[in-house]
Parts: C-alpha cells; sequence; structure tokens
C-alpha cells in the first residue's frame, strides 16, 4: 500500500466534445490536478474559450478535479494577460509545426519576446514545447539555445521545458535558476528503438520522439532525484484509425496508466520513497501550488490494462501492471 498526497499530471491533452468525456474521467480519477494543454482545434487563444474548456472538462470529470488552464501563445496584450492571470497556471509555447495543433505557434522566436518580457513582469510561467526545426532526434537540442537565451533574457520568468527527452535537456535545468522541467512516463520507459527497433509501433510514437538509452537514463536519475523535475505525463489520446494509419499522429494515450506504472518503475528503481516528489511536491514548489488536498491509495495487485478504451488505444495495453488506484 502506497499513499500519494495530491498526485499532479502538470501536462495533459484532455480535447474536447466525446474524446474529452472519455479520457478526462481518466486523469480526474488518479490525480488532485493536472495542467491542461491549449492545443485545441481551434487553439485557446482567450480567457473566454479558457473559461468554457474549463467548464466543459467540470462537466466530463466532476468537481473533485482541479483543471489548471493554459493559454496557447501568440503576441498578448498586457490588458489580456492581466485579465487572464488568475484563471491561468500558464501560457504553452507551440513552435509552429512541430506537433499536434501546433500550426498557429510563433515561427520565429524573437517575435515571442515581447509577450515573454510581459509574462515575466506579470508572474505568469511559460510552459514550452521544446523543439526547433532539423532532423528529428536533434530537435530538442537544436532549441536548447533557445531555452537558455530566454532564461538569461528573463531571470525572473518562470519557464518549463515540457517532455525532456535528453540528457543535454537535463542538464541545462543546474544552469537556470528559473528553468523546470516535466518528464513523462513514457520517456522513462522506452527508448527509439522500442518504437522503431523492431516491428514499428504506432502507439508508442509521440513527439518529441523517444531518445536513446543514456537520455532515457537521465531522465530517469532526474525523475528519482532532480528538485526541479516533476511529472507531466502527456497523456494524448488518438482515435484508433487516426495511430494504424499511414500518416500515424503523434501522441500517447497514459492517463490510465500513469500512476501505477510510475509506482512499478520507481519500485523497481529501489526509489518508492521518491514518488510523492516526482508525482506533486516538486511541481508545488516550482509554480507555489497549494492543490487541494486529496489521497490517493496505490495498491500492490496485478492488473492487465485494456487493449482498447472506447475508439483509443492505451499505453500499456494488454500488459500486466503490479500497481493499482485503489477505490
Ligand atoms: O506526441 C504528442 N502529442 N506530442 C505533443 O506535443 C502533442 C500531443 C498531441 O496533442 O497529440
Ligand atoms: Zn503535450
Amino acid at each position: 500500500m502506497l499513499n500519494v498526497h495530491s498526485p499532479l499530471d502538470m501536462h495533459v491533452h484532455l480535447r474536447q466534445g466525446d474524446m474529452l468525456n472519455l479520457v478526462a474521467p481518466y486523469t480526474a480519477r488518479d490525480f488532485a490536478a493536472a495542467v491542461v494543454m491549449p492545443n485545441l482545434t481551434p487553439p485557446v487563444t482567450s480567457l473566454a474559450q479558457v473559461l468554457d474548456y474549463r467548464q466543459a472538462i467540470l462537466r466530463a470529470v466532476g468537481e473533485s478535479f482541479t483543471p489548471l488552464m493554459t493559454l496557447f501563445f501568440r503576441a498578448y496584450s498586457r490588458a489580456e494577460l492581466l485579465e487572464a492571470r488568475p484563471h491561468i497556471i500558464g501560457v504553452k509555447l507551440y513552435p509552429a509545426g512541430m506537433t499536434t495543433n501546433s500550426e498557429d505557434g510563433p515561427a520565429d522566436m524573437d517575435e515571442a519576446r515581447a509577450t515573454l518580457a510581459i509574462m515575466e513582469e506579470l508572474g505568469i510561467p511559460l510552459l514550452v514545447h521544446g523543439e526547433g526545426c532539423g532532423f528529428v532526434m536533434d530537435r530538442e537540442a537544436l532549441f536548447l539555445p533557445v531555452v537558455e537565451d530566454w532564461a538569461r533574457s528573463f531571470p525572473r520568468l518562470r519557464i518549463v521545458l515540457e517532455h525532456v527527452t535528453t540528457r543535454a535537456g537535463v542538464e541545462l535545468l543546474d544552469r537556470f535558476d528559473n528553468l523546470f522541467a516535466t518528464i513523462t512516463l513514457h520517456h522513462l520507459l522506452i527508448t527509439l528503438d522500442d518504437v522503431l527497433g523492431g516491428l514499428m509501433r504506432p502507439h508508442l510514437f509521440c513527439k518529441p520522439v523517444a531518445k536513446r538509452p543514456e537520455d532515457r537514463d537521465a531522465l530517469r536519475r532526474a525523475a528519482l532525484n532532480h528538485p526541479k523535475a516533476f511529472f507531466g505525463s502527456d497523456t494524448a489520446p488518438h482515435p484508433l484509425e487516426a495511430k494504424e494509419a499511414s500518416g500515424c499522429a503523434a501522441g500517447i494515450f497514459s492517463a490510465p496508466v500513469a500512476l501505477p506504472a510510475l509506482a512499478g518503475l520507481f519500485e523497481e528503481l529501489g526509489a518508492l520513497d521518491r514518488l510523492q516528489a516526482f508525482v506533486s511536491d516538486r511541481a508545488c514548489a516550482a509554480y507555489g501550488l497549494t492543490p487541494i488536498p486529496r489521497q490517493v491509495r496505490l495498491e500492490r495487485r496485478a492488473w492487465i490494462v485494456p487493449e482498447r478504451i472506447g475508439c483509443v488505444t492505451p499505453y500499456l495495453a494488454g500488459q500486466t501492471l503490479a500497481w493499482q488506484v485503489a477505490g
């Protein structure tokens, strides 16, 4: 038995419409709160959309779960951000074209600076999909100089490098006090070999793509030890026909297995006592959060992950997990 106090998933895609109603209950079941990404169609670029989306999420899950809302990065005025500030946890920046529904993000990172300066002044964190144009395995590395430049130019702007996948990305955390990172479950478990090394596995395809074993090792060390690295699943459901297609959508639906699989990994690494820090405490410290208290109990009782949840194949489908969320 293992109690986790107010587990937080600091990066989720809850989608819209029927998909929202299907997937959001899994995040709400296991987490006290979650940071909700704004890459909808159309993207969430106004306070009115933030409030509407928040209502839709609460309708799908009930009130015991707190959605922590984000705005999709564009050029915002000071007045817009000031008005939105009480309702958002941060602004998420997607470089144009880097992933699902990111086309409306900035193509030239210099254009972002004016809005970043306002965010710094107003104390609004920047969450960033850290990939630049280039060879797919190098995209995170190519973007790190931009992160460095922003961390140095805007020292009071809190920057979260979302779903960090490389050792170099992790190492950057030690160079800037204002830089943080989320780490997904799947990047702690797989490398590119699992995606492409044998049969091609569309349900393991995501952006950024999983990297090399040494990168995964660095992510594991950070998940266990780094005070500025915390959990963000990047759970990103797509319908089966979008995944098992000649052009496969990027995204792994990990919400149903996130907490149990993390417990299994931390146990295997002899670090179950550090799960609380990774899935809650460090995120609270980074964001200055005080989540509504909620105890989630994990039991060491085996179960088999279903092959299908509605129209979506969950991460680790068909596999046996040692831990499950009680009740
Ligand atoms: O694999 C991904 N899927 N990475 C992202 O950054 C976005 C996400 C999605 O929205 O499907
Ligand atoms: Zn994401």
